[in-house]
């Protein structure tokens, strides 16, 4: 493994990862923040605990949303603590997305599709569900293992155009390559671009699946900011990307997944897969939503203020008329929601997580403790922070009887609610 000692932790960003451009506007600025999946064991040494700058700038030219810093993957994810979620929510996603793409596109039996980020290979496996043949790529080593494990064979490593070539070379070329939830996690997208050109077949198809940044923008999804997710992307960023490596978005979904996303699809431009109208409805739609101009991020960053005093304020008040507060879901968007509003252990007792890495541990940052759900069901607080809020309906329907018994929810954006039987 690199030396660490000899890397940079982290470096400033230079020039638009998707359009090469080096015009930023800058947007938000959070100071220095602990890492969202860096859960302590409860004997570390806190005071060496590592914060990086967490900041977003806009690039004038094509609009990418991008951290002011990149933080060396090497420390952020060959040991991860976040596993692809079980919940109902999510398992029917992943199956909706390896039936698009069998519709779609036609996949059939023995088709050749590889993940790139593949987890714990559960979307994978809803491929092989389908009668695909599948290779995962991803380099967190834990998790890769509890994949192979799985009966989904993956690879440990990142994904750049030299694995695209190994891949290509040792199990042949691909018709579908997916990566759900990590092109905004690399820095090099141009690379895992070029990379495809040697893995897909000539009418193969790139399926990227991205949180969308005009939801983030209007939805005040502040708390999704975090030193893994490098990019925050509209349509156009992803245009200008595809377009300097001689493919195009041919074709684009809107989802509901992690306070809504985009499954986008690209294909050669010498390939058969015509452009559908949805591609320039989002264009048009992304322009009059002003978010082609300076004005919109400089908005955003306001009310991303008095989001943040307001929630504070509203658990301080809580807490100081002696209501017991916990968190739900140590989410990495959590973790990240209570370092940025200055929220920690003088108002959250614990914090509720199904995930088994998690449990036992303590948060980023705050040092809450996190529990199991059975551990918190035994002595429930009097209000939970809903820090998966991306879960809300299905953790509301699940916690029908805590809300019976007078116990509350908050919903901390875009404005903080509570939410009560
Ligand atoms: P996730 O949605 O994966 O978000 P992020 O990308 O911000 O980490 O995180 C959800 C977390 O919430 C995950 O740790 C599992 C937890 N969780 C619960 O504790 N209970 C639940 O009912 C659900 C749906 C999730």
């Amino acid at each position: 493994m690199t030396d660490l000692t000899t890397r940079t932790a982290a470096r400033p960003v230079t020039r638009c990862r998707t359009c090469r451009a080096d015009d930023w506007q800058d947007v938000v600025s959070f100071g220095s923040v602990p890492l969202a999946n860096g859960f302590l064991d409860p004997a570390a040494a806190y005071p060496d605990e590592p914060r990086y700058p967490l900041g977003v700038v806009s690039c004038r030219s094509c609009r990418l949303l991008s951290l002011t810093h990149v933080v060396d993957p090497e420390i952020l994810y060959r040991d991860y603590a976040y596993v692809t979620s079980g919940s109902d929510t999510m398992v029917r996603h992943m199956r909706g997305v390896a039936e698009t793409c069998r519709r779609r596109f036609g996949l059939a039996p023995g088709d050749f599709v590889v993940e790139i980020g593949s987890n714990t290979g559960q979307q994978l496996a809803a491929f092989q569900d389908t009668g695909a043949r599948v290779l995962g790529v991803d380099p967190a080593r834990n998790l890769a293992a509890v994949a192979d494990a799985a009966g989904v064979p993956t690879l440990p490593e990142f994904f750049s155009a030299g694995t695209a070539r190994q891949v290509a070379r040792d199990f042949g070329r691909a018709d579908l390559v997916l990566g759900r939830h990590v092109f905004a996690h690399i820095d090099d997208i141009s690379g895992v671009v070029s990379g495809l050109r040697e893995l897909l077949t000539p009418d193969g198809v790139f399926a990227v699946e991205v949180p969308y940044a005009l939801d983030l923008v209007e939805r005040l999804e502040f708390d999704t900011i975090y030193h893994e997710h490098l990019s925050y992307f509209l349509i156009r960023p992803l245009c200008a990307l595809f377009e300097r490596h001689g493919m195009r978005v041919f074709d684009i979904e809107r989802l509901p997944v992690h306070g809504g996303s985009i499954l986008v699809f690209a294909g050669f431009a010498d390939g058969p897969w015509p452009v559908r109208p949805v591609v320039s409805e989002l264009l048009r739609l992304e322009e009059s939503a002003g978010l082609y101009g300076d004005a919109a991020y400089r908005d955003f960053a306001r009310q991303v203020e008095r989001t943040r005093d307001g929630l504070r304020s509203l658990v301080r008040g809580l807490v100081a008329a002696g209501e017991r507060v916990a968190g739900y879901g140590a989410s990495a968007k959590g973790t990240t929601l209570l370092n940025i509003c200055g929220l920690g252990s003088a108002e959250l007792e614990f914090c509720s997580d199904t995930t088994d890495l998690k449990q036992g541990k303590v948060l980023p940052g705050t040092h809450v403790p996190v529990r199991s759900p059975q551990a918190a069901a035994q002595d429930p607080p009097d209000c939970y922070l809903l820090l998966a809020w991306n879960y809300a309906d299905e953790i509301l329907r699940k916690e029908s009887a805590f809300l019976d018994s007078g116990g509350t929810f908050i919903l901390p954006v875009p404005e903080p609610s509570i939410v009560a039987a």
